[in-house]
């Protein structure tokens, strides 16, 4: 390798600490980790950094609703997400959250730093204010009827049916997401970074060609629509590390997730004995490559590097954006089952074989991708079992059973080989450049050589034929370290298969710097099968694992997938629907029943006599958000004994359940006892 040693620190966007991974998540890790093994196996000093994006309204609430702390909740979700992650192969060397302690100190140095600089501003703002729950509401906790198109239920900044984008007082009938109440309008004093003050210093850093062209054509327009303020201060109640100098305002969870990334390698440094100043300081020769979504390029590319030159520190070599995943040609749904968590891919399937469909697919641009499951099938088998580990398993069994395991002295085509090695220069340029799918197309290419040079050897009859034991020694031999140079081009993409054929080849087929010395002479180990055929039955389960985990809902996450649509129930008859008794019912009284983590107890006035039903809201509703509220009862279910007392009736709730369940409200003007009909 011509290129001396570089210090590279790699980070992906950071997963918000409320929700389970899912494939498009890993769509970027796996993306991030076969950069981060490509540039290790080049001999780089390179580090994968990241974390868990702990703060704001949505863990506050999740908390709230679960009766924990935000702090034992995050705790949970970052070691399930560091095991999907190691389970998944991705090499990082440091997993943190945003709520610790180096972030706080570097949130703030960097905040002292922009606000003696001057780029810190104040002035009051005027933001929907849920009295009821006493707090600000983000855009997303307030929905309403989208002012374009009229469909109702539209979060407060877009609406899902017709696209457009709006501002929550734009919207018809606002109200909380979080009790339902009406919000009122209320001003309180927020902190801007002034971020015109940055347009020259961005554009000379978009000049330095830190980002992809699609991008810095994007960047062009915003700076014609010119830059506006950027608002990084939210009220109490929130998640999140509060203002120095403030008693009740917070940073906007936007501002500590990036500085996240420096906070995460900071902790590396005092773990591993780094340097971080080599690495963040201003005059640092180190680079610094965030791989993210094409959806937060504003925040990576206009708001943390204006943080980083506000505050005199260093700004990322590179920031790349990736297209979004599709699941068979559409969002990915949790109907369809093409919702995959990546746990459920795990229970069933092997994680190489989708890092190699990923890598596949993948170039250096912002198109996005789509996990095509028939042809993830065809093309792992095709690709990754027929042909390369193909090679190895129809050359190992010569070397085991007639040569004792043991490599002959020379090779049979040396100048094939030398073929092979010299690929390594335009495998390893498409990988540097993330062009992903070109490096695997090449390295198939080679696979496709040496399954036609055994093809025409034929060891399977030249062992057969006298006096031809010396030569099929050599062919063998020819097609192990053909296959070894093969496993070193893909140990970026499929780590557990290469760190397999290394434990048989005595070699760490990690290291590409040893590409060029053949294996002569030496023993290799017993040969195990590396990778058997993605079995299509196990691609079924995954799918219907997937619609399964939907139907206990318990939903932890504000993943935007949307709403679930589950399917129609089988048809009744008028008769049938007019044996139900529904009637208007007031809460009188709602209690929580300790002992029992979904159920609430309601006392329910349905006119002329009260009804306890009990009700499995818990998760989505406080005992004392729900008292004086009326909804919708079956009055005439027969009563049923449960643990705590006879439940008299159900009432009405919409949505999947966990926090997405809405108790049923008839309209101003019902009354108690009313018949819903
Ligand atoms: O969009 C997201 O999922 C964010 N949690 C990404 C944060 S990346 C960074 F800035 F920390
Ligand atoms: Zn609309």
């Amino acid at each position: 390798m011509t290129n001396k040693n570089r210090q590279i620190l790699v980070t992906s966007a950071l997963p918000y600490a409320n929700g389970a991974i899912h494939l498009g998540h890993m769509l970027e890790y796996i993306q991030t980790d076969i950069w981060a093994r490509f540039q290790r196996s080049q001999g780089h000093e390179c580090y994968f950094a990241w974390a868990d994006d702990a703060h704001g309204t949505p863990v506050m609430l999740w908390a709230r609703a679960e009766g924990k702390t935000p702090e034992e909740l995050i705790d949970m979700m970052n070691e399930q997400h560091k095991t999907d992650f190691r389970d998944f192969g991705i090499s990082f060397d440091n997993y943190s959250s945003t709520h610790s302690e180096y972030n706080r100190e570097l949130v703030e140095l960097i905040y002292g730093r922009l606000d003696q600089n001057g780029y810190i501003e104040r002035r009051p703002v005027e933001q929907f204010y849920d009295e009821e729950e006493g707090m600000f509401l983000p855009d997303r906790f307030i929905r309403g009827t989208c002012p374009k198109c009229g469909t109702q239920d539209q979060y407060g900044d877009s609406c899902e049916s017709c696209g457009s984008t709006y501002s929550p007082t734009d919207l018809i009938d606002p109200h909380s997401a979080v009790t339902g109440s009406k919000p009122v309008m209320k001003a309180s004093e927020h902190y801007f970074v002034r971020l015109g003050d940055f347009e020259d210093a961005l554009k000379d850093w978009i000049a330095s060609g830190a980002l992809q062209s699609e991008i810095s054509n994007k960047l062009q327009e915003w700076f014609t629509d010119g830059l506006r303020d950027w608002d990084i201060s939210r009220d109490e109640p929130y998640f999140g590390f509060r203002i120095p100098g403030t008693e009740d305002k917070y940073f906007y969870v936007w501002v500590d997730a990036p500085v996240g990334y420096m906070a995460s390698f900071k902790e590396l440094c005092v773990k591993k004995g780094l340097d971080f100043e080599a690495w963040w300081g201003k005059d640092s020769n180190a680079e610094v490559h965030h791989f993210i979504g094409k959806d937060i390029v504003y925040f990576h590319t206009l708001f943390w590097p204006a943080m980083l030159m506000g505050a005199n520190m260093r700004t990322p070599t590179a920031v790349y954006a990736h297209g979004f995943l599709t699941v068979d040609g559409a969002k990915m749904s949790k109907s369809r089952g093409t919702f995959i968590s990546a746990r459920t891919y795990l229970d069933h399937l092997h994680p190489d074989y989708l890092r190699y469909y990923y890598a596949a697919k993948l170039g250096p641009g912002t198109g996005d991708i789509d996990l095509n499951l028939e042809d993830f099938v065809l093309r792992v088998n095709s690709d990754v079992v027929g042909k390369v580990v193909n090679i190895a398993s129809r050359c190992a069994g010569f070397i085991g059973r007639q040569f004792d395991g043991k490599l002959s002295d020379s090779l049979h085509r040396p100048e094939l080989f030398q073929q092979f090695v010299e690929a390594r220069a335009g495998i390893a340029a498409d990988f540097e450049e993330r062009n992903y799918q070109s490096a695997v197309r090449r390295i198939m290419k080679l696979a496709d050589e040496a399954n036609r040079y055994i093809d025409e050897e034929k060891p399977w009859l030249q062992i057969k034929e006298e006096g031809k034991k010396a030569h099929v020694h050599e062919v063998c031999t020819q097609g192990i370290n053909l296959f070894s140079i093969l496993m070193s081009y893909l140990s970026p993409v499929l780590p557990f298969t290469a760190e397999r054929a290394g434990a048989f080849l005595n070699r760490d087929v990690s290291v590409w710097r040893n590409i060029d010395k053949p294996l002569l002479g030496v023993t290799v180990n017993t040969f195990q099968p590396l990778l058997t055929r993605v079995d299509p039955l196990k691609v079924n389960a995954v799918i219907e694992a997937s619609k399964e985990s939907l139907k206990p809902a318990k939903s932890a996450s504000s993943a935007p997938a949307g709403p679930v649509i589950e399917p129609l129930a089988a048809e009744i008859t008028i008769d049938d629907f007019l044996k139900l008794d529904l009637r208007v019912a007031r809460i009188v009284k709602a209690e929580a029943i300790p002992e029992a983590d979904k159920l609430l107890r309601l006392t329910l006035d349905i006119g002329n006599e009260t009804r306890i039903v009990f009700a499995g809201i818990k998760s989505a509703y406080n005992a004392a958000q729900l008292e004086g509220r009326l909804t919708v009862m079956v009055a005439n279910l027969k009563p049923r004994k449960m643990r705590f007392g006879t439940s008299e009736g159900m009432v009405l709730a919409a949505g999947p359940g966990g926090k997405d369940l809405f108790i049923l409200e008839p309209g101003e003007g019902a009354t108690p006892g009313m018949r819903v009909t």
